[in-house]
């Protein structure tokens, strides 16, 4: 009995205590936090939106654009390219994207919102080296089966021309889908998901 009169006695003065540290604490944290609260112009713009014309992109071929300091594939798929998609998907390791990074808006296969048009992450899955776009078959240093993707170099993951990594890669999971939206037939914004235009 007498015990707990002493914890109880204890306890209230703890409390008292941390109450005023804590309270100490809030207001010389508030001064640094005033600081960071304002973004620098520079901070910004490494965050915003980017707007990229995609009208001169020709079939088959691809831009590098760059988002948030990293590169972002944008690529112009051909009907033969997609018909081959298919195909693949018995070699991939997460054909219909369900443990990927993308989102929602966007196809899961096809990994695009416009079909022909490819954006995706140049960064690789496994430890982030930038991928490279190899669109032709059976070039001699990818072998007689390459029908067209991304390698990574870096320790040899191999990706389809959706960003899709095959089975029993280093890379664990496909090319991530950054948000993007379009604006017009012409110009996509990567940085804005297509639900908030
Ligand atoms: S970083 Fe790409 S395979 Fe290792």
């Amino acid at each position: 009995m007498s015990n707990d009169g002493v914890n109880a006695g204890r306890r209230r003065f703890l409390v008292a205590a941390t109450s005023v540290v804590g309270a100490a604490g809030a207001a010389g944290a508030a001064i640094p936090f005033l600081g960071s609260w304002a973004p620098s112009a520079r901070a910004k713009a490494a965050g915003a939106p980017v707007r990229v014309n995609i009208s001169k992109i020709e079939p088959g071929q691809q831009i590098v654009a760059e988002w948030r300091g990293q590169p972002v594939f944008v690529l112009h798929r051909t009907p033969e390219i997609m018909e081959g998609l298919k195909k693949l998907e018995p070699s991939l390791a997460d054909p219909g994207s369900k443990e990927s990074d993308q989102p929602t808006y966007v196809n899961p296969e096809e990994r695009s919102i416009k079909p022909e048009l490819l954006l995706v992450l140049g960064v690789c899955t496994h430890l982030g080296c930038a991928p490279t776009f190899r669109p032709e078959v059976a070039p001699a240093d990818l072998g007689p089966e390459w029908v067209g993707g991304y390698f990574c170099a870096c320790h040899g993951s191999r990706y389809d021309l959706a960003g899709r990594v095959y089975k029993s890669q280093p890379a664990p999971l496909n090319l991530p889908v950054p948000p993007h939206s379009y604006e017009s037939d012409n110009i996509v914004i990567i940085g804005i998901d297509e639900e908030k235009v």
